[in-house]
């Protein structure tokens, strides 16, 4: 079977900066892979050139059998392959339940119109929906948040949150840009429990970016170090870390 996730030659540029410079790399249906390297290294890029937000300049990538690489964003969200953010990006004004819905329009798709008018159709889906970002929202133990304003919570909640709307996506791709961030120990067990289950049960492809390497270690069984753009070590966490030219892109 083709790995979930294959990326040949991906290439980044920014003006005359290399952001991403020839990276390769596959994740399996169901594996998971890990992104370590300090800030600057190119790990968010590559996300967003994963998702389509940037353009590469060169290289190719493949989702389940099929070349993504000239899909436009809205494609590839629709298809399964999606992120969430280094900078958190929910819509701050609506309910925590509303936020989660969105991600489930990204597949029950149906012009927009029709929501204005709501016919029962349309609202026989939005009723689904929202059913099934209650079950994710209970899972994350995100319950009693529902009604909450996304603005007004703890960036460690927010963190949780963008996480269920991904889910809600039922993603093929599922790529975490730093998610440890504001979490204490026990948001960070929780956390790795619940990706875990997730996985087992949706059996989508998990690439995560973190700097809590400890944490890291308990999501993915492989991991990729990046520096100047480009992958310096690959292999199990502890051999990556172990990697003198790994330590030496954290110090030097
Ligand atoms: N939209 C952009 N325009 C110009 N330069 C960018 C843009 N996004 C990222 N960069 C640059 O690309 C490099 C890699 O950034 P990034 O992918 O965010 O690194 P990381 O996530 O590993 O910290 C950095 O030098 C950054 O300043
Ligand atoms: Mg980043």
């Amino acid at each position: 079977m083709a790995p979930a996730l294959s990326i040949h030659g991906l290439t980044v540029r920014f003006g005359g900066l290399t952001a991403v410079s020839n990276v390769s790399l596959t994740v399996e249906n169901g594996g998971q892979l890990g992104i370590i390297g300090p800030n600057g290294a190119g790990k968010s890029t590559l996300f967003h050139a994963i998702t389509g937000r940037v353009r590469p300049a060169a290289g190719r990538l493949m989702v389940d059998e099929r070349d993504v690489t000239r899909w436009p964003m809205y494609r590839r969200a629709a298809s399964g392959i999606v992120q969430t953010f280094q900078n958190i990006q929910l819509f701050g004004s609506l309910s925590v339940l509303e936020n989660v819905v969105v991600g489930g329009h990204l597949r029950a798709a149906y012009p927009a119109v029709l929501g204005f008018f709501g016919p029962p159709r349309v609202r026989r889906i939005e009723c689904q929906l929202a059913g099934e970002a209650r079950a994710l929202l209970g899972r994350l133990e995100l319950t009693n948040m529902e009604g909450r304003r996304v603005s007004e919570l703890p960036y460690a909640v927010q963190k949780r949150v963008e996480v269920a709307r991904a889910l809600m996506t039922r993603p093929r791709v599922l790529l975490l840009d730093e998610p440890a961030t504001g979490m204490n120990d026990y948001e960070k067990g929780f956390f790795v429990e619940i990706v875990r289950e997730m996985q087992r049960e949706l059996r989508f492809a998990l690439v995560v970016i973190e700097h809590d390497v400890a944490f890291l270690a308990q999501l993915v069984e492989r991991m990729v170090a990046m520096s100047f753009g480009q992958i310096i070590a690959q292999g199990r966490p502890e051999s990556v870390m172990a990697e003198p030219a790994v330590v030496e892109s954290y110090t030097g």
